[in-house]
């Protein structure tokens, strides 16, 4: 709503600023003025009894007109070509990757040479893990951060980031990289003067004098690492205090209490957002609120600085989309992309972290039901914003969607969950996964899974034993896994080494700033000797990538399959067959997964329940014609094979 007072300074300021308010920067002028009043509410919600409040909110509004400012021409020209698009990253041209620079060519310049690697495969947006300065040796892969704005030297400088940035984006593709909002590393500048006891640090952080209030907080907290780091305080001798640390013992938790911690980290949002990035992974926004005797995780605050920043980012750097790393329950993933009044007004992207766990679930169990049973919950996502789907990343699987979609499904959750857990960590002799539980929490029994795409769908045992008709069927699982993620309507983010079929690595049990973290066995280095393979027909990783590659490019020429909320799950005649329809009008795009190890027979009637019946299908994976048969009829599918049918 309308505010004189505050309108009339926020203009003030704006009109003595050296802006052309009425030539070439109008459209921030209007979207600051625009965007005001939300902004102001949300940042009160906040921060309304804080004594600074009003002159952080100042600093607020000049950190927004700066990083404007400090926009290159080139980025403002690219915002407005996005904004021009309207939703551009709902496209079903975009797919991409997720990798580790070093361990993928060893550090940024390299990956300028390796951008023709990307477009052979057809990817055109990357993720790159954490770059930032980190402490090796506790660097949580790059998620303690000791210097937002400094690349560390292992990966090259800021420099060569830029070049890369410039390259990429002259090439059409997009670039992610992440902030870690919600922890510094325990040698960020902010901690170390914490620790030598200046208060205004201290009061960056969560930190107690005793332990009568992290007593209290982990009453209600879950340990996130119990393994290896259990508990979420850890002393520090320097200050005799307590500092949360909900992560590992060396990831302080920022108190967004205090509304400069907010107004720096805004800053350091724009330092990404100035440096080209297309989206911004917020790493674990669930965290960045605490409050004692709840979780700690989700609360309603959390939401509101997410929309705070999204409200921020829309006025100085709009071309730059927010991603929000929520691996939460459904339901609370959902609340991500906004509520209410602000439906679609938070997070642009969240990771359908539901879907890609129920993945993993059908295919050890060969059982479609609990996928089904959870996609009305799925499917609440609003307009306008899109998932980021993936079958693996560089973390481990969580089996998070809720013990009553189980149930629906006809199971006992702890049973389930239980089978589920041992399948893929090899405890069943005739599983063919190997894999690994992560993060066991003794009490609990609760436990995530660690292992690459290829060795969890059955191809480092079938190499291994040299099992001809078993690496058949890992390859067919592997495609049919990455299948079923890339047309359901999101950005395909693939996880490298999975494009040609990288099994475990074992070598970070050498290394001591590694071994404690098994999520390191499916983070691979890659060989490059092994990836010239691809080249190769008749190898497994000339089909696996070739394959990869046939599926992206499908994906490329098919707008239905872009996400405009147009996905319709198919009714299950057949336990073993997932199918979802992506639809536009007369356009239907039927595409079906078996998850069975055995043949699965499909009723053609299932093509017949949504609009005109068609009578020929066109499977773009195989390149055939199928024709519709009588009901009584099936459509016949091989172990672990799928078709994306479009309709004649
Ligand atoms: C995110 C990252 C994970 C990291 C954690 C703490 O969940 O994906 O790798 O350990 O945040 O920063």
């Amino acid at each position: 709503m309308y505010n004189y007072n505050l309108h009339q300074q926020v203009n003030l300021d704006l009109q003595k600023s050296e802006l052309d308010l009425t030539g070439k920067d109008n459209l921030f002028y209007t979207r600051f003025m625009a965007n005001l009043s939300a902004l102001h509410a949300l940042y009160m919600d906040l921060y309304r009894h804080h004594p600074k409040a009003d002159e952080k909110f100042n600093q607020l509004v000049a950190t927004i007109t700066d990083a404007y400012k400090e926009r290159s021409a080139a980025l403002k020209q690219r915002d407005e070509d996005k904004q021009k698009k309207g939703f551009w990253f709902l496209s079903n041209e975009i797919t991409g990757m997720s990798l580790y620079v070093d361990r993928f060519c060893g550090n940024l310049q390299n990956m300028e040479e390796k951008l023709s690697y990307f477009k052979k495969l057809g990817v055109n947006f990357l993720h790159l893990m954490p770059i930032f300065e980190s402490p090796q040796g506790e660097s949580d892969g790059g998620y303690a951060v000791s210097d937002f704005r400094k690349v560390a030297e292992r990966f090259g400088t800021l420099q060569d980031l830029k070049s890369l940035q410039k390259k990429m984006s002259k090439e059409g593709m997009y670039l992610m990289v992440d902030i870690v909002l919600n922890h510094t590393s325990r040698l960020h500048e902010w901690a170390l003067k914490a620790k030598q006891g200046d208060a205004y640090y201290q009061d960056y952080f969560y930190m107690y004098d005793d332990r009568s209030l992290p007593d209290k907080f982990e009453k209600a907290m879950p340990e996130i690492f119990p393994e290896s780091s259990p508990g979420s305080f850890t002393y520090i001798e320097e200050c005799n205090k307590w500092v949360m640390t909900v992560f590992h013992n060396y990831q302080w938790d920022l108190n967004y209490t205090n509304p400069s911690v907010f107004v720096d980290m805004l800053d350091n949002i724009f330092f990404y957002a100035n440096l080209g990035i297309d989206i911004l992974r917020i790493d674990a926004p669930a965290f960045i609120w605490k409050q004692l005797d709840t979780t700690c995780q989700n609360l309603p605050q959390a939401h509101t600085i997410l929309q705070l920043i999204k409200q921020c980012v829309q006025i100085a750097t709009p071309g730059m989309a927010l991603l929000g790393e929520a691996i939460v329950a459904p339901k609370e993933i959902q609340k991500y992309f906004g509520t209410g009044l602000a439906t679609a007004k938070e997070c642009d992207f969240a990771y359908n972290a539901t879907q890609m766990a129920l993945q993993w679930d059908a295919l050890a169990t060969g059982n479609t039901k609990v996928m089904l049973a959870a996609q009305y919950e799925i499917l609440k996502k609003p307009y306008g914003t899109t998932w980021i789907t993936y079958t693996r990343c560089h973390d481990d699987i969580g089996l998070g969607y809720d013990d009553y979609m189980i149930e629906n499904a006809g199971f006992n959750a702890y049973e389930h969950r239980k089978y589920l857990k041992n399948y893929y960590s090899g405890s069943i002799k005739s599983s063919p996964a190997k894999g690994a539980l992560f993060s066991v929490n003794p009490k609990t029994q609760d436990a995530r899974i660690s292992g690459s795409l290829a060795s969890l769908c059955g191809l480092e045992k079938a190499l291994d034993e040299n099992d001809v008709q078993a690496t058949e069927m890992a390859i067919r699982k592997i495609l049919m896994m990455q299948a079923q993620s890339f047309f359901i309507g999101s950005v395909p983010m693939i996880f490298y080494g999975d494009e040609l079929g990288y099994t475990n690595d074992y070598s970070y049990l050498d290394d001591p700033g590694k071994s404690y973290d098994n999520r390191w066995m499916h983070r691979p280095v890659i060989d490059w000797d092994k990836n010239k393979m691809i080249e190769d027909e008749g190898t497994i990783e000339h089909r696996i990538f070739s394959a990869t590659q046939h599926l992206i490019s499908i994906r490329k020429k098919l707008d239905v399959v872009a996400d405009r909320k147009n996905i319709t799950w198919l009714a299950p005649h057949n336990i073993h067959i997932t199918g979802y329809l992506r639809s536009d009008g007369d356009k239907k795009l039927f595409c079906l997964f078996n998850f069975s190890h055995a043949q699965a027979y499909l009723t053609w009637f299932a093509f017949k329940e949504h609009g005109p019946a068609p009578t020929k299908l066109y499977d773009h994976w195989s390149n055939q014609y199928f024709t519709v048969g009588q009901d009584h009829e099936y459509l016949v599918m091989e172990p672990y094979t799928f078709h994306l049918f479009e309709a004649q």
